[in-house]
């Protein structure tokens, strides 16, 4: 199947030699081409440029874009998609004075959502998550990935990576998965915790290496959840088993994860809505992928990750969901990009290639993905008509697509 869009209004994001990601000023420049044409062709993109070097109209497909910009679809490169039930008596909780903490010591937060997926079958997990997968591929979302973490027992665990793994079967977007035994301490292991890291590094691991149903190890390094110490166990056991690190840190403290995850050789480090000028100090001249997610910080009503302190400093920074049911329950790649530019300063250009090639290479992505290149996943989203590409961070909360192609074709 070959699909020509021509007469595009602009196409976005043209990156002619694949890129793997983009840093510091380089984040303001969004290459693009103005009355466009893109050629489609199977999965992949074929061919683009400007109309007056099209001149074959062969497709099996036509669609005139002439008020339309097209651009590549969302790379949401951090999410918890898969769940059971909501959580919205902790929301209303909040609303009344307690803190995401106090409701977490008090056995709500993520072991709330722990005991749900324990009493869940895979199959009620699946159905669930495919809702929520349906919905953001909607919204323009063309590669995600997934953590388990709220199965918190191996069974649990690998049930979780096991729904993770059929969604991969049955969406056509590209789905990576992320292994978060080390989410949250289980009850059973209050007075004991070195007792869950033993079995997360003795049994979890090499379970989920020998299935093969990651291809990353996350950890939440935070006080209350997992120390440095445990972090660097758990990374250090991942690596043996394959699997490569992607972390949560700096949520509520800075307590030198950044650090372990550089020394790791982290792909990301995810959140960092508290960061000193020593953790950015940190990230200058590693592989590692900083990592924020404004709707978390929206939702929770906690500091937004210092973007412009990350950007100004010639680092490069990647904008994610965090789509989950206690932090974050909204998977909208539109609403990240428009907290980033309202709340974090950050340029339209700079918050379009945070969602697209940077989140593509926090998943290990950017070959195929997060840009216009040729050969790389027709992943696509073709907006309504609107002036420009600053008016979807402007008009925050409308629905501005046209429609979403993933693979090649429509969804
Ligand atoms: O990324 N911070 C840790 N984990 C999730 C929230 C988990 C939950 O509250 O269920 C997050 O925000
Ligand atoms: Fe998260």
């Amino acid at each position: 199947m070959k699909t020509l869009f021509f007469n595009i209004k602009e196409l976005l994001q043209i990156r002619d030699k694949s890129i793997s990601k983009v840093s510091g000023a380089e984040m303001n420049l969004l290459p693009s081409i103005k009355n466009a044409y893109l050629l489609v062709e199977g999965e992949q993109i074929k061919e683009y440029g400007p109309m007056s070097r099209l001149n074959n109209y062969d497709a099996d497909r036509l669609i005139d874009a002439h008020d339309q910009i097209i651009m590549p679809a969302w790379c949401d490169s951090h999410t918890h998609i898969v769940y059971a039930g909501n959580r919205e008596e902790e929301f209303v909780d909040r609303i009344r004075g307690l803190s995401y903490e106090e409701i977490a010591a008090r056995g709500g937060g993520i072991l709330n959502s722990a005991k749900r997926v324990q009493d869940s079958t895979e199959q009620e997990l699946f159905e669930q998550s495919s809702q929520r997968l349906e919905e953001i591929m909607k919204l323009g979302t063309g590669a995600v990935e997934i953590k388990s973490g709220y199965g918190l027992t191996p069974e649990s665990e690998i049930k979780m990576l096991r729904v993770i793994k059929s969604l991969s079967g049955s969406y056509p977007l590209s789905i990576k998965a992320t292994f978060l035994g080390a989410h949250a301490i289980p009850l059973k292991f209050k007075d004991n915790k070195e007792a869950y890291v033993d079995q997360i590094c003795n049994q979890m691991i090499p379970e989920v290496a020998e299935k093969k149903l990651a291809a990353y190890i996350d950890v939440f390094c935070e006080k209350g959840y997992f120390d440095t110490d445990q972090t660097d166990r758990i990374l250090k056991t991942g690596k043996k088993y394959g699997l490569i690190p992607k972390i949560h840190v700096n949520q509520f403290n800075s307590i030198g994860g950044v650090q372990i995850g550089i020394k790791h050789k982290a792909l990301s480090i995810d959140h960092l809505e508290i960061m000193t000028s020593q953790d950015i100090e940190s990230l200058q001249g590693s592989v590692t992928m900083p990592v924020a997610l404004p709707s978390c910080s929206y939702f929770l009503s906690i500091p937004y990750t210092p973007a412009r302190k990350i950007i100004d400093a010639g680092l490069p920074l990647a904008l994610a969901t965090d789509f989950n049911p206690g932090s974050t329950p909204s998977g909208n790649m539109n609403f990240v990009v428009s907290a980033a530019c309202i709340k974090m300063k950050m340029t339209p250009q700079e918050a379009i290639n945070a969602a697209t090639i940077n989140g593509a290479y926090a998943m290990g992505l950017s070959k195929t993905h997060g840009s216009i290149t040729k050969g790389k996943i027709a992943n696509l989203i073709i907006t309504k008509n609107i002036p420009s590409f600053n008016y979807l961070p402007y008009a925050f909360g409308s629905n501005l697509i046209d429609k979403v192609m993933i693979k090649g074709e429509f969804i």
